[in-house]
């Protein structure tokens, strides 16, 4: 006999499983703003963020150009802000001229780093393998990392995008141990969406955080898949975030375009 679950009765476990995991909304201000331009914005942010009640479990982190990540992090001190670096390289130290290490950042008690972007595949050829490298160089420094997925449109057109978005999760995070996979925040940006305006509706936001939260069920079991959080990345604004973020399986957003401006940022911010 088959039993069935009512809804009302479901609802206040995913409220229980919602509550456990960190809510976060990340802004990746990518290749943008001068050095003035960053302490200004960063300090904008800070000062509207005391406005907001974050409470326990909601994190705010912006992510600068490595140029600046010292500046912006001493001007953090002291505030809700966190600060993430945009990329980083697998090896510790040496010639890699233009990279920067973990140890580098971990010096600067910089605590999250973003890896996989689709910007950083695209355009600087990183694959699966790589990034898993870096993936392990992070957290061997005990530092988080962000880690994105996401298909192309063509991808999305021929319905392969599951197999996909597995494909990259697996390479890059199925090896790790369930105690590394706690400093592992996933966020997945379609690249169709990113800087396109086009957003993912709600729905395929959600049908793509439940099938990545089933796999790391599979892969690890089902405590650990709902302590992950699962970021929706790819213009993300104002206007769309709250129903984005009702989502049961939304937990926030990385944010590129709209981040570039506090008051478009802290509009986000107020639907987490
Ligand atoms: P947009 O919000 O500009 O679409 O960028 C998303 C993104 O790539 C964040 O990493």
């Amino acid at each position: 006999m088959q039993i069935k679950v009512s809804d009302t009765f479901l609802q206040p476990l995913i409220k229980i499983n919602r509550t456990m995991r960190a809510k976060i909304v990340a802004g990746n201000w990518k290749m943008n703003k001068t050095a003035q331009e960053a302490l200004t914005l960063t300090q904008e942010i800070i000062e509207g963020l005391k406005n907001v009640e974050l409470g326990a479990n909601k994190q705010v982190i912006v992510c600068p150009p490595s140029l600046y990540l010292s500046s912006v992090k001493n001007t953090t001190e002291n505030s809700k802000l966190q600060v993430g670096a945009q990329n980083c390289h697998q090896n510790d130290f040496g010639a890699y001229t233009g990279e920067i290490s973990v140890p580098m950042l971990q010096s600067l008690d910089i605590p999250y780093v973003i890896l996989g972007h689709s910007e950083r595949r695209t355009y600087f050829g990183e694959t699966d393998e790589q990034i898993k490298e870096k993936v392990d160089k992070v957290l061997a420094y005990d530092l988080k990392v962000i880690y994105c997925c996401g298909e192309l449109l063509a991808v999305r057109e021929t319905g392969a995008y599951f197999d996909l978005v597995k494909q990259q999760i697996s390479t890059a995070l199925f090896h790790l141990t369930p105690t590394q996979l706690q400093n592992v925040v996933i966020a997945y940006e379609p690249v169709w969406a990113i800087g396109t305006g086009v957003t993912a509706s709600p729905e395929q936001a959600e049908e793509m955080h439940a099938h990545i939260r089933h796999l790391i069920a599979e892969q690890y079991n089902q405590e650990i898949a709902d302590q992950m959080t699962i970021l929706y990345g790819g213009s993300c604004k104002p206007s769309n975030a709250a129903s984005l973020f009702s989502k049961p399986n939304v937990d926030g957003g990385l944010i590129g375009g709209a981040a570039l401006k506090a008051d478009s940022f802290l509009g986000i911010i107020a639907c987490m």
